[in-house]
């Protein structure tokens, strides 16, 4: 672990105190109310999201898993020798791992995440068990634009973006983002999972999980927000809603109101009517074509895919030349 590019990073790093306050007041004040997603992942939320994976109804995890170790030669192969690899938004230690394993040489891991404590466990695992790697956490926020300081002079560049969570994104947000990726490891390329458009009930289930652990995950951000001190929440009186608009190609989630009530927030105290709607995550899904496509304009140029037989999930490789 290097301090130098840590130091380079800690001034774009967000203001953590503030920022969800921040985040919660400008929000729920505007219209439709809003949560921004990012914020569902405090400890007790990644290890919702952790749940979430392990889920009967959640293909999402196992089916990129099994897809990326089926086709690690392959995918190391094309990634090449001596390269460095970024992963935006550190965790998937799993699916990083068979990579690792047997990529040629692998120069450096640079696991990119908002989360400091999470990113740091990650990386002194990873460290002890890749004794030739050089593991360079990078505390920062992955949407905005990363300076290529976090790499090593002349190394080939990999991104990695499992999870499909390029979802999160709107497609004009998600273009963005492949823009300002696709100059950051210009010379190399992305890996990115992209979950696919599919049969609604297969998309429905996946987000109304039976044992109701993702409606925990969708509440954690009240609960948040009161273990922070920030509100008064009172979660039994919200109640998560999720489903497919089959027109947009997304789940969207929201917490609703079950009753007319009001809540402190930051010493505001606000409104909220029965049935209204706090908007939590998009979750887009793509077509490989229409993914492709969208990488295209972004100035990436679309190599291989893989796809499950049941064409659950893709993992594309995405070339910035
Ligand atoms: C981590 C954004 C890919 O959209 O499927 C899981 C998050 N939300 N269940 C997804 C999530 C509800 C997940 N991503």
């Amino acid at each position: 672990m290097t301090p130098p590019h840590e130091d380079a990073l800690r001034q774009q790093q967000p203001e953590h105190d503030y920022e969800f306050r921040d985040a919660l007041i400008a929000g729920l004040t505007s219209t439709p109310k809003r949560i921004p997603s990012k914020y569902f992942y405090d400890g007790a939320g990644s290890k919702l999201f952790e749940q979430i994976c392990a889920l009967p109804e959640y293909y999402p995890t196992r089916t990129e898993l099994a897809l990326l170790r089926r086709h690690v030669s392959e995918i190391t192969a094309l990634f090449g020798a001596d390269v460095e690899i970024v992963e935006f938004g550190a965790g998937a230690i799993e699916k990083i791992r068979p990579l690792l394993d047997v990529a040629e040489r692998p120069l450096a891991y640079i696991p990119v995440d908002i989360s400091g404590p999470y990113l740091r466990s990650v990386a002194a695992k990873l460290d002890a068990e890749y004794p030739d790697l050089l593991v360079r956490p990078v505390v920062a926020d992955f949407t905005q634009s990363l300076p290529d300081t976090i790499f090593s002079d002349g190394a080939r560049r990999i991104g990695f973006f499992p999870g499909s969570t390029i979802g999160n994104f709107e497609p004009h947000e998600a273009v963005q983002f492949l823009r300002q990726t696709a100059q950051l490891v210009r010379g190399g390329g992305l890996l990115i999972g992209v979950d696919l458009v599919k049969d609604p009930a297969i998309l429905h289930a996946a987000y109304n999980d039976d044992i109701g652990v993702t409606a925990a995950f969708n509440k954690n951000l009240l609960v948040r927000a009161n273990r922070e001190g920030l509100a008064n929440f009172d979660p039994s009186r919200f109640t998560h809603y999720a489903f497919y608009n089959p027109v947009a190609q997304r789940i969207e989630m929201y917490l609703m109101s079950s009753t007319a009530q009001r809540v402190t927030i930051a010493g505001r105290t606000l409104r909220f009517a029965e049935g209204e709607a706090i908007h939590t995550e998009w979750s887009q899904k793509y077509t490989v074509e229409g993914f492709r496509s969208l990488a295209a304009s972004a100035g990436f140029n679309p190599r291989a895919v893989w796809c499950d037989s049941e064409r659950l999930f893709s993992i594309h490789w995405l070339e910035a030349v």
